[in-house]
């Protein structure tokens, strides 16, 4: 991909926790409208990927550039007013909090403004209707999930950074979920999706990266990486699933 057609780009980037470098210069792109994904064993770098570019944790070394602006190190706040936002591993709703008022909440104070779905449509787009009026923490973990997409999106992403969303979900509601993750790349809306499903990324993601150790070992097409001797390597010395 071209530097022009780059919507975000990750350059160099290392992460350190003390002596460890959690990421080991990291580079990647991903273009409006691409679902890139990011896979790995547990421990490689993935969810510290998403915290960086979401501005949690500012980067050791090395830069990250969203629509041509460097936003390296910037806090998690103006970098969702830009249009960046997330989902989290283990998904940290307002827990008191109504479904409706969590989403609201997101879009009020959160986001980018002009919101091209309503707070109706985001929670039909993630099937939330019908647990509007509920409190958060009334919802199983897949509608914790989705309520983290619902919140996010209403935030009017540009980009949005997906962590482990599949985990735990049944087959039929993995399936909806790859849906909705394609009909939003299908409207512009890049995706960073980590994920240890395959199959799941197969669906979703138009290409993937491989992380080991913080350190990117593969990155093309899903099918070319399960074939690629070093990815194999790597998964088969972990306890990382197929899918
Ligand atoms: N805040 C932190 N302080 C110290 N070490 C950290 C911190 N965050 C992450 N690490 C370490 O960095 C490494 C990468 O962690 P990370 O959470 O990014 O892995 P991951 O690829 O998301 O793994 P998983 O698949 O288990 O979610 C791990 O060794 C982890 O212990
Ligand atoms: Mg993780």
């Amino acid at each position: 991909m071209s530097h022009k057609d780059a919507l975000l780009r990750v350059e160099q980037v290392v992460m350190r926790f003390g002596g460890f470098r959690a990421l080991d210069g990291v580079s990647f792109r991903v273009a409006a409208g691409e679902a890139l994904g990011l896979l790995g064993p547990n421990g490689s770098g993935k969810t510290t990927c998403i915290n960086v570019i979401s501005g949690v944790y500012p980067p050791s070394a090395g830069r990250v550039f969203f629509a041509d602006r460097d936003i390296t190190g910037k806090a998690p706040n103006l970098l969702a007013r830009m249009g960046i936002n997330r989902t989290f591993q283990s998904p940290r709703p307002f827990l008191s909090l109504t479904v409706r008022e969590n989403v609201e909440l997101a879009a009020a104070y959160g986001g980018r403004g002009s919101l091209p779905m309503g707070i109706e449509d985001i929670l039909d787009f993630l099937e939330l209707r019908e647990f509007a009026e509920k409190p958060a923490e009334g919802l199983n973990s897949a509608q914790q999930k989705r309520l983290d997409l619902a919140r996010a999106l209403a935030t009017n992403p540009r980009l949005v950074l997906i962590d482990e969303i599949a985990a735990g979900l049944n087959p039929l509601e993995l399936r909806k979920m790859a849906q909705c993750l394609r009909a939003l790349a299908s409207r512009g809306i890049a995706l960073l999706v980590v994920e240890h499903l395959l199959s799941f990324l197969e669906e979703v993601t138009d290409r993937v990266i491989v992380l080991n150790a913080g350190r990117e070992i593969f990155e093309g097409s899903l099918r070319a990486a399960r074939h690629d001797q070093e990815v194999i390597r790597v998964f088969l010395g972990t306890a990382a699933h197929a899918g």
